[in-house]
């Protein structure tokens, strides 16, 4: 109940008032939030950075983005093909990931997760993409680390939001037939190897969309196996 009356007052086009009023209702009944992370993403690479060095190293050839926004990332990316997905801005193909799957017959090399930030969404993003990568190709998440409660609460109610990309990215993390690690920069970004898991993450649970906050809180390190760009440029 209470999550029906939060997504319809996030639907009201959101005042600052009513999102403040859906964080007080969140903090009165919603989880607890144990406290702040700081991974100090202002002193590391950026996505850009890394996404292209990842491209020169592999020689890749084809890139997607999907979700392109204002082509901030997708402009400066130097690669021989290029496709971008937005439904609103940006990119190459004016549609959502899902329309652009189902009608998709490419493969790419490298392909770079950043559309709507909510569990459901990016775990079907992922699906497609592995699909659709070849197979030295490099999956990307963007936003895998959230800072705080409210970085990863769905729905929005801050400006500087993650989503909940963290908890699609941990049950990849669970998955022996994937390696997966998280880059510590610029809001976390994923990254996925078709090949076997070298640290598979032991969740207790079988619902990854239930994982709690908390649990992200104290386990994150080993859970989305963080690694500094420094370490995964090695094995890339
Ligand atoms: C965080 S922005 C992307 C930023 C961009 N990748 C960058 O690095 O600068 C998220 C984008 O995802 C788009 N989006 C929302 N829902 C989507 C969907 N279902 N499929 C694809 N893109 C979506 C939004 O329109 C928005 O432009």
């Amino acid at each position: 109940m209470f999550e029906y009356i939060n997504i319809k007052l996030a639907k009201t086009k959101g005042s600052k008032k009513l999102r403040k009023l859906i964080r007080k209702l969140k903090n009165f009944f919603g989880e607890k939030d144990p406290g702040a992370l700081d991974f100090k993403f202002s002193t590391k690479p950026s996505r850009l950075f890394i996404v292209q060095s990842f491209i020169n190293k592999k020689k890749f050839n084809s890139y997607l983005e999907i979700g392109t926004f204002d082509n901030e990332l997708f402009d400066h990316i130097k690669c021989k093909n290029k496709v971008g997905v937005d439904p609103f801005s940006g990119g190459t193909h004016r549609m959502t990931s899902d329309e652009f799957f189902l009608q998709n017959r490419d493969k790419f090399d490298c392909i770079f997760i950043d559309g709507l930030h909510h569990y459901d969404q990016v775990k079907r993003d992922i699906n497609n993409s592995l699909k659709f990568i070849n197979d030295q190709g490099i999956v990307l998440v963007h936003d895998c680390l959230p800072e705080n409660i409210e970085a990863q609460s769905v729905p929005r109610t801050i400006t500087n939001w993650n989503g909940d990309v963290w908890k699609a990215f941990a049950e990849i993390r669970a998955n022996p037939n994937l390696d997966s690690y998280t880059c510590l920069a610029d809001h976390g970004i994923g990254v996925i190897f078709k090949s076997s898991n070298k640290k598979p993450f032991n969740f207790k649970i079988k619902n990854f969309k239930k994982l709690k906050f908390l649990d992200y809180y104290k386990n994150h390190y080993e859970m989305m196996n963080i690694i500094e760009y420094e370490d995964l440029i090695k094995i890339i």
